[in-house]
């Protein structure tokens, strides 16, 4: 009952879109918590995360395999599961033609390992979100079997995951599901030796029905095969069961999966109309009769309570036979409701519907749907409106991975991630480029930010040998409706996107064609929000824009290889786009969704520096790369060629001030993609290094996108012993107009910041070693002094924490900064001496890393090179065991340095 979207609304300017929420099944928010709930009534959700067995195999072990891939042979004895796994789509495939039947047999029953006589004692215990790769060893080799494009990690293999299911005399009678968050890749399933069906997209969420497979008693097998090829990406995808995986119970005729939709109109502060559909299912052998209720309660996503009732919708009676799926839709008011928008400028305020199903009088069913009230407003002059108020959109890409822990998602670390985001002055993210975490969208739910939650970075046109095109004919249907339909009802959630720079921009009206078809389907499953697909290749004479609702440019808007700096270099080379698509599309929002891809290494200056306010990173003089320490310098000025420095992007959008904001690439550093030097491990596109240290574009994006915060941001650091007498050049990232510096207490000369200049920049001061200090002025008051000081030898360490007080639920984790000082406590800029990290107590050193794209040390270990003065350990505290976690920092022959941690359970 997906409405079919009604054509008109998103062709014309202004389309309002109204919010939605997220489900929750009645779960708590928080996944650090591993017991269910004392659960809704007639559902229960389990996680199932601890306790399982698990073997790795670089070679094929059973000789089954989805279906024939580039990378494998085949041989006789290989058996192919394609068709038995295909069926498990057919919720998400609309035609009922095109869904499918499984054939006849069991494939895979006699693999032993699906067996439940299986002796699987020898393999490792693991517990889930887990990531097989993230503890390498690294590959070092310049033709290694994963290079530095997908990080260099062994995600690569073959996988099972064994353990038992127990059912309760209860459960008789209901229905059980297995509900997998995320897989990485080709998963399939048996429970008790039978193959239950599979998903192959490794960022997919999917659900098994495991019911007509279970037995009474505690020994049900279950056993789970993945398969995770090589060239199967442009970056690190990790490897493993990477997300939670839970059991749900539930009454036959119950709210089927992501079942509810709920949105809202003729939003107000006085009042808004709430619009619901409820999916009910009988997955039962007889018909059943039941009443439908929904009362919407305000929501604290703090702290996971819900509060006052403050409407209901009408209660519904239906009738369904055995395994009928009905949908209910139904409208209320809700008077004076708290709105949704982004911080800092809105309050991210939440609500819960929920939905009881009842057999005459009893509660058989409860489906909670956290959602938020707000309009959206999309608009070709004036960009986003949230509640009717511009915000402008300053956002950011962020990738899956969360550094050192690899891609096994953990919610503390997502929302570190967040919380320096929001620091910066950042209120979006766009999901690059595939379905994330559902706990990161809680996390944008609660912290307000505005998302653009994107499906596919290829379609039937590949970019690596084993990528999404394999699986692009029989499974972007379902891929794309399941991953709406997960996420319609987030309120952070404001568009769609069903692409990212795919191949099919070069392919005319074919891949137009392909482009609508996706488009409609994004809006036969959410008439409320637009679908787009980024471009970086389409222009404004072309079809492919027709097919999107909102123009949405990866790196188009600023200008390709358009300046002098990157003259002669290979690839296209495209002016501004943004006139000219706005004069081709008046009436579409446009946005950069890619901008910038400036690359640095986080406290590296390499000399001489260019005098360009852009300029590609290249291994010359003054090109600002150095492909020995495979560093690229952090004047935040050198690009990827097709890239543009923080203040080329600034600059022409504020030339077109039509355009709604940008999408930076990227947020924090991710692993893989380590251009310009695929030697290393990961990114250099970061505003945050990998290890969650802040870049000096930090600085240079918090003066703009923060303009009231006091900052006076300096660089390069001062010790330069070498460079004594040489020009040294001084930069200072500020949101004031003018700036004077001194060295050593003589004035540098004072300056005034231009129209289209973004940075003060003394580009001829000559190193003496001492003291810098600016001071700024904005509207002729003072703004913001700051200094930077040579400092001494390291002399001291000194280890912070981000929280001291951790939950000890095996989840919650602690970032600890070790910091290299010298005598008088200044952060010594260029050390690098190696640290052991040991750690007592309840607790362990989960991994530890320094930022590094260069640092092929496997971020297992305790010993870990400072870089550039600091690097980072991660404690995680142990399951249910409260006490004093005391983690400390050894070497250099300095006195050890020590933090104390609590954990609690
Ligand atoms: C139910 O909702 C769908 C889409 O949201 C719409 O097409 C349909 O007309 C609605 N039906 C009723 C009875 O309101
Ligand atoms: C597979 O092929 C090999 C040689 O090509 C042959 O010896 C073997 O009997 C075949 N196995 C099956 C199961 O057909
Ligand atoms: C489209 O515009 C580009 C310039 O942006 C031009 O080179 C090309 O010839 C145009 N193509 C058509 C079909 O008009
Ligand atoms: C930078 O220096 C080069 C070579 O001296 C000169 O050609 C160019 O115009 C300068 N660019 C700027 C922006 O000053
Ligand atoms: C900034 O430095 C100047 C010059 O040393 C001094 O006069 C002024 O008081 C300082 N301002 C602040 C806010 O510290
Ligand atoms: C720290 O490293 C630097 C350079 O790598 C070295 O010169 C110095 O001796 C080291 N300090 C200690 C105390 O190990």
């Amino acid at each position: 009952m997906r409405g079919s979207y009604n054509g008109c609304g998103l062709n014309v300017l202004s389309l309002l879109i109204f919010v939605l929420s997220q489900f929750v099944e009645g779960f708590s928010v928080e996944n650090y918590v591993q017991k269910p709930a004392p659960g809704p009534i007639g559902r229960e959700r389990i996680d199932l995360n601890r306790g399982w067995r698990f073997l790795r195999s670089t070679t094929n072990p059973d000789n089954l395999i989805y279906d024939e891939r580039p990378d494998t042979l085949i041989s006789n004895e290989t058996v192919i599961l394609k068709p038995w796994i295909l069926p498990s789509a057919n919720n998400f495939i609309n035609d009922p033609a095109k869904q499918h039947e499984r054939p006849d047999g069991n494939p895979g029953s006699e693999v032993p390992f699906v067996q439940g006589s299986f002796d699987d004692s020898e393999w490792d215990i693991v517990n889930l979100p887990h990531d097989w790769a993230i503890k390498g060893p690294f590959y070092t080799e310049e033709d290694a079997i994963v290079g530095g494009g997908m990080g260099r990690l062994p995600i690569h293999g073959i996988s099972w995951y064994r353990r038992k299911l127990s059912l309760d005399r209860a459960d008789k009678g209901k229905s059980i599901y297995l509900d997998i968050d995320g897989a990485m890749s080709y998963a399939m399933v048996w429970l008790n030796g039978n193959l239950v069906g599979g998903w192959p997209f490794g960022y997919s969420s999917f659900r098994l029905d495991l019911t007509p497979y279970l037995k009474a008693g505690e020994d049900n097998q279950l056993a789970i095969r993945l398969d995770n090829p090589t060239d199967s990406s442009r970056w690190y995808p990790g490897g493993g069961i990477y997300r939670n995986v839970w059991l749900t119970k539930v009454n036959p005729t119950h709210v089927a999966q992501w079942g509810t939709f709920v949105s809202t109109r003729e939003v107000s502060s006085q009042s808004a109309e709430v619009d619901i559909v409820v999916d009910v299912e009988n997955n039962g052998d007889t018909d059943s009769k039941v009443a439908v209720s929904t009362d919407i309660h305000a929501f604290d996503a703090v702290t996971g309570k819900a509060g006052d009732k403050v409407a209901e919708f009408q209660r519904e009676v239906v009738h369904l036979d055995a395994g009928q799926k009905i949908s209910i839709n139904s409208s209320t008011t809700v008077e004076n409701p708290q709105l949704w928008g982004p911080l800092p400028a809105k309050t991210p305020y939440l609500y819960i519907a929920v939905t009881k199903l009842f057999d005459k009088h009893k509660a058989i069913d409860t489906y909670e749907t956290r959602f938020g009230i707000r309009s959206l407003t999309f608009d070709g002059e004036r960009g986003l409106s949230v509640n009717g108020e511009h915000i402008r959109i300053q956002g950011v890409n962020q990738h899956h991975d969360l550094g050192a822990l690899g891609a096994a998602f953990n919610t503390r670390a997502a929302e570190r991630q967040l919380e320096n985001l929001q620091n910066l002055g950042c209120n979006a993210i766009r999901m690059a480029h595939n379905p994330p975490a559902t706990e990161l969208l809680d996390l944008t739910d609660r912290m307000g930010f505005l998302v653009i939650d994107e499906s596919f970075d290829c379609w039937e046109r590949e970019k690596t040998a084993n990528d999404y095109h394999l699986l692009f004919p029989d499974w972007h249907e379902p891929d794309l409706r399941s991953f709406i339909r997960r996420d319609q009802n987030r309120p952070s959630v404001i568009a769609w996107s069903v692409g990212n720079e795919v191949g099919e921009q070069y392919t005319e009206e074919a891949g137009a064609a392909l482009a609508q078809k996706l488009h409609d389907i994004a809006h036969e499953e959410d008439p409320t929000r637009p679908a787009t697909a980024s471009m970086n290749y389409a222009k404004p004479n072309m079809s492919f824009p027709h097919a999107v609702d909102l123009i949405s440019l990866n790196y188009q808007g600023e200008g390709i290889r358009d300046t002098p700096p990157y003259d002669g270099l290979e690839g296209i080379t495209t002016p501004p786009l943004y006139p000219g698509f706005h004069k081709e599309f008046p009436e579409k929002l446009m946005f950069g969704s890619e901008t910038a891809a400036t690359l640095s290494t986080r406290g590296t200056y390499l000399f001489p520096v260019t005098n360009e306010s852009s300029a590609p990173a290249l291994d010359k003089e003054g090109g600002g790369g150095d492909p020995v320490s495979r560093r690229v310098s952090a004047y935040e000025l050198y690009t990827a060629e097709f890239g543009s420095s923080p203040d080329k992007v600034f600059a022409t959008q504020d030339d077109y001030p039509y355009v709604a904001g940008e999408f930076v690439w990227a947020g924090w550093d991710y692993l893989g993609e380590p251009e310009p030097y695929y030697l290393a491990r990961s990114s250099y596109f970061g505003i945050i290094d990998l290890a969650g240290f802040r870049k000096d574009s930090y600085y240079l994006y918090q003066s703009r996108w923060r303009p009231d915060l006091r900052i006076a941001h300096i660089l390069p650091h001062w010790n330069w012993p070498d460079r004594l007498g040489q020009v040294t050049p001084v930069h200072v990232f500020s949101a004031a107009d003018e700036a004077e510096l001194f060295l050593n207490g003589v004035s540098q000369g004072r300056q005034t910041k231009e129209a289209s200049n973004y940075r003060f920049r003394w580009d001829d001061i000559v190193y003496r070693p001492g003291e810098l200090l600016v001071t700024t002025y904005k509207d002729g008051e003072e703004w913001a002094n700051s200094t930077v000081r040579t400092t001494g030898e390291a002399g001291q360490l000194r280890l912070t924490a981000d929280r001291t007080d951790i939950r000890a639920d095996g989840n919650d984790l602690s970032f600890v900064t070790l910091e290299v000082l010298d005598n008088e406590g200044n952060l010594v800029p260029s050390a690098d001496n190696t640290t052991m990290f040991s750690l007592s107590g309840p607790g362990e050193i989960v991994a530890t890393d320094n930022g590094d794209p260069a640092d092929m040390v496997s971020f297992a270990t305790t010993e870990r090179k400072a870089f550039n003065g600091y690097a980072l350990a991660i404690v995680r505290a142990k399951v249910d065991s409260s006490g004093t976690i005391i983690l400390r920092a050894t070497g250099m022959g300095f006195q050890h340095a020590e933090v104390i941690l609590q954990s609690e359970v």
